[in-house]
């Protein structure tokens, strides 16, 4: 598998190359150079497979053969080791659930793939240091993605005070190579710094240094696989009328979907689902790309307002030629967003504040005839205070949080400072 840096389309990579490296020069996005399309009895053929042997297929056509089938399939089985359950919630409308890995969060998929590709591709010896910002529910399936492997110090900045205090809890108790830094800023002042960290070559080299966000092409390969598990439990009949709706932030989950959709899965239009974040939807809407300065709302794991992979959507419809005007937006507040958990709530689906964003904006879109899909990307409990005070009912916490729920935080604070935080690194 050949990619290409966005900022630089001569500078081309290996799979291998990308993973590791996570970022071009520039801090430029890598992107597939060739982009894969299976026939459309391939299609049918995979939707029969179970989860584990088609997502090997899709991967394996993205890839290549830089890794040998049957190792792919192996690092696949142990990073997809549990399910993503479509759960009807009306008629004409079901949920996508994702969370039902380790931490509750459709990033298990992400983080859990990338820990089994980097530990392929990197040497016995080579002492690795990933880098990463979280809004929330990366930290914590990356820290347990890497939690306990050799050679890997896992270093992850958060908004501190903007993160729900369980999913806090999630990540920032593990200790051992989890180090983790609650950062004096918002979410893009934490991205900021990573940023700046792959800018510092020196540091760079020293440090052996990776990114686990949703910049590294591993774990947006690996998202695609649940769109086609979510296409496969639909009935024949609806395949063909899907709209499919994605709670967005830093828009990995959608380019995910996309490039799904540019394989040949059948899915009839995206919804780009934001809460008051809504860079993207007035881009949409008017063509001009004027990020506001971040504003804290319920589905805070949202709350970003420059997207980083905003880039690689634009290069596949480019390279697609598709029109983004086909891509339906919107964006929601909080207040409708409580609306909406309280709607679900009486037609019998718990819900939390990300996914019901994607639920009212499907709701909003869907025509006669559609089926429609919305991403359930965190468990309910993982915002167990906002739901039980917006629902007026007590949720059950799951083994995962109880058992952490006790533990005392070991995370750092830091000033959103370049400076300190490379000191630290070079600790
Ligand atoms: C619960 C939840 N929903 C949605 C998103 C947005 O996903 P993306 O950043 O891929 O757009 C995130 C990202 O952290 C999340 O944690």
């Amino acid at each position: 598998m050949k990619l290409y840096n966005l900022k630089d389309h001569n500078e081309q990579v290996s799979f291998s190359q990308a993973v590791k490296q996570g970022l071009g020069s520039q801090q430029g996005l890598f992107f597939p150079l060739e982009l894969p399309e299976f026939e459309l009895t391939d299609i049918d053929a995979m939707l029969e497979m179970d989860f584990v042997s088609r997502s090997s297929k899709i991967l394996s056509a993205y890839i290549g053969d830089e890794i040998a089938a049957h190792q792919l399939a192996e690092r696949v089985k142990n990073a997809f080791a549990f399910p993503a359950p479509v759960t009807q919630v009306s008629n004409d409308v079901a949920c996508l659930e994702l969370f039902h890995g380790p931490t509750l969060a459709f990033k298990d998929f992400g983080g859990r793939f990338m820990a089994q590709m980097l530990s392929y591709v990197s040497g016995a010896d080579e002492q690795i240091t990933i880098l990463t910002a979280t809004s929330g529910d990366t930290g914590a399936a990356v820290a347990h993605a890497f939690y306990g492997m050799e050679n890997v110090r896992v270093v992850i900045l958060y908004p501190q005070g903007k993160i729900s205090p369980l999913q806090e809890k999630l990540f920032c108790t593990l200790g051992g190579n989890i180090e983790t830094i609650a950062i004096d800023g918002d979410f893009d002042a934490c991205q900021a710094l990573v940023k700046q960290a792959f800018d510092d070559e020196e540091l760079k080299r020293a440090i052996g240094l990776n990114s686990a966000n949703s910049i590294n092409i591993s774990r947006l390969l690996a998202q695609i696989c649940y769109y086609f598990e979510a296409v496969a439990q639909l009935p024949q009949e609806k395949r063909n009328q899907l709209v499919v709706s994605v709670p967005s932030g830093n828009f990995g989950d959608l380019t995910a979907g996309l490039l799904a959709k540019s394989l040949g899965l059948p899915i009839k239009r995206f919804i780009a689902a934001t809460n008051a974040n809504d860079t993207v939807p007035r881009f949409l809407g008017n063509g001009e790309w004027q990020p506001n300065a971040t504003v804290a709302t319920l589905s805070n794991a949202m709350d970003v307002s420059q997207p980083n992979n905003w880039p690689r959507v634009e290069e596949l419809f480019r390279r697609k030629t598709w029109r983004l005007t086909d891509l339906a937006y919107g964006a929601v507040s909080d207040e409708t967003t409580k609306l909406t958990m309280r709607e679900l709530a009486e037609i019998g689906y718990i819900s939390e504040p990300h996914a019901a964003i994607a639920y009212r904006l499907l709701r909003d879109n869907l025509q006669e005839g559609e089926y429609g899909l919305f991403l359930g990307t965190a468990h309910p409990a993982k915002f167990k205070e906002s739901v039980e005070e917006i629902l007026g009912q007590t949720l059950p916490l799951p083994q995962e949080l109880a058992d952490r729920a006790d533990l005392p935080l070991l995370s750092h604070s830091f000033k959103a400072d370049f400076a300190e935080l490379r000191k630290f690194l070079l600790k």
